[in-house]
């Protein structure tokens, strides 16, 4: 397609081309080593480095069984990633939706950018550690709307445990996350477990917790299943671990109060002096601009994914479009079907003009005939 342009991966993996599987525009392969997790002010990096300290020091609740104490930390790891590291080694079967490009960033045939960070578990494993935490950038390609965003962060954990029945692991596994998450909050809360699947893990578990009366869910997590532990050449009989993955964006939006998550990746002082490292405190937000909506109607076809036009106006208007939402659909009475998609466009930092929305809007029809291949309607 089209507007899908060369990758400028600053510095990660130079050598990796892409191939006609490539579905990244550069408006994606830009936001990648933008580090918002590192820096100490910034929401994510608050919520970040309290994690890391909860398992960096003594707070970290000590293994009552056989299991290393010293957790590891990995915060540089490259977000592009193999397919067989991202799904294979964990078990993801080749007809899973995530393994389908409709859903993932593919480079090429063989490299996607990470959709989570469990990505790195089996490699990590492999490598010898026995206790370690990674954190970073992962993407999906998804809908446009206030919770979703094609990047975000996520951090997993894993802890091998020699000569361990997988419930006891597993009861190990919850309490270090309750604790967890009572150091990050830094206050009593209510939680609660839900069972939950995961390809890689058995037993699995889900943890919400009850925050401004609604029950939240933070984090997936479970005991690795014999088949990931062989693919790290460990040996499932002797040795069992658990692994958890937490995304930063949800528990971030919660905790400081942020409504958009396009915020985070806001350049405005506005929003970036507000918030001091180590502390958790609420956004204050300043003046919403208005917002501004348009139609866009045409004819699909059997190819038309609606992620691929998510994805095409996030190439065209970036962080200007608020939300798109299909509005209606019918059939003609030859058959074809139409759909109609609400594109609504607002700036987080200043008032948009008549003429910069007319330019984004022919911009984006343009797309849909030329690149998606729809006719208009
Ligand atoms: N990787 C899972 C996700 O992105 C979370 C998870 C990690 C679940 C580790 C179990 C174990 O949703």
């Amino acid at each position: 397609m089209l507007f899908f342009r060369r990758i400028a991966n600053k510095g990660f993996c130079n050598t990796i081309q892409r191939d006609e599987f490539c579905n990244v525009s550069t408006k994606i392969t830009d936001m990648i080593g933008m580090n918002l997790y590192k820096q100490p002010n910034h929401p994510l990096g608050i919520l970040s480095n309290s994690i890391k300290t909860f398992f960096l020091n003594d707070s970290t609740p000590k293994s009552q069984i056989n299991a290393k104490d010293t957790f590891k930390i990995y915060d540089s790891l490259s977000p592009i990633v193999d397919v067989k590291d991202c799904f294979k080694d964990l078990l993801v079967e080749d007809s899973h939706e995530t393994m389908s490009p409709k859903n993932t960033y593919f480079i090429n045939k063989n490299h996607v950018l990470r959709t989570h960070m469990t990505t790195h578990d089996v490699d990590l494993l492999k490598k010898g550690e026995e206790a370690f935490i990674s954190i970073g950038d992962v993407y999906r390609r998804d809908s446009i709307d206030a919770t979703h965003y094609p990047v975000f962060h996520q951090v997993d954990g894993v802890r091998l445990y020699k000569n361990q029945n997988k419930e006891v692991v597993f009861n190990e596994l919850k309490f270090c996350l309750e604790q967890l998450i009572k150091s990050i909050i830094k206050q009593d809360i209510q939680m609660r477990w839900i069972d939950a699947y995961f390809p890689f893990t058995d037993p699995s578990a889900e943890l919400e917790i009850l925050y401004d009366n609604k029950w939240l869910e933070i984090l997936g997590c479970g005991v690795l299943r014999d088949g990931v532990l062989k693919n790290a050449n460990i040996n499932p009989e002797l040795n069992t671990a658990w692994a958890f993955g937490l995304g930063l964006e949800r528990l971030a939006m919660t905790l400081f109060n942020i409504p958009d998550i396009r915020l985070f990746w806001s350049k405005d002082k506005r929003f970036l002096k507000q918030f001091k490292q180590n502390e958790i405190t609420k956004f204050k937000s300043y003046s919403k601009f208005p917002t501004c909506f348009k139609d866009f109607s045409f004819y699909i076809n059997n190819d038309f994914q609606e992620n691929d036009l998510h994805e095409l106006i996030r190439s065209i208007a970036g962080d200007i479009v608020e939300e798109v939402k299909l509005k209606d659909t019918f059939k003609t009475k030859e058959g074809k079907e139409s759909q109609c998609y609400r594109v609504n466009f607002r700036h987080m930092d200043k008032s948009l003009t008549n003429e910069e929305i007319n330019i984004l809007q022919f911009k984006i029809r343009e797309g849909i005939v030329n690149d998606l291949k729809l006719e208009l309607r």
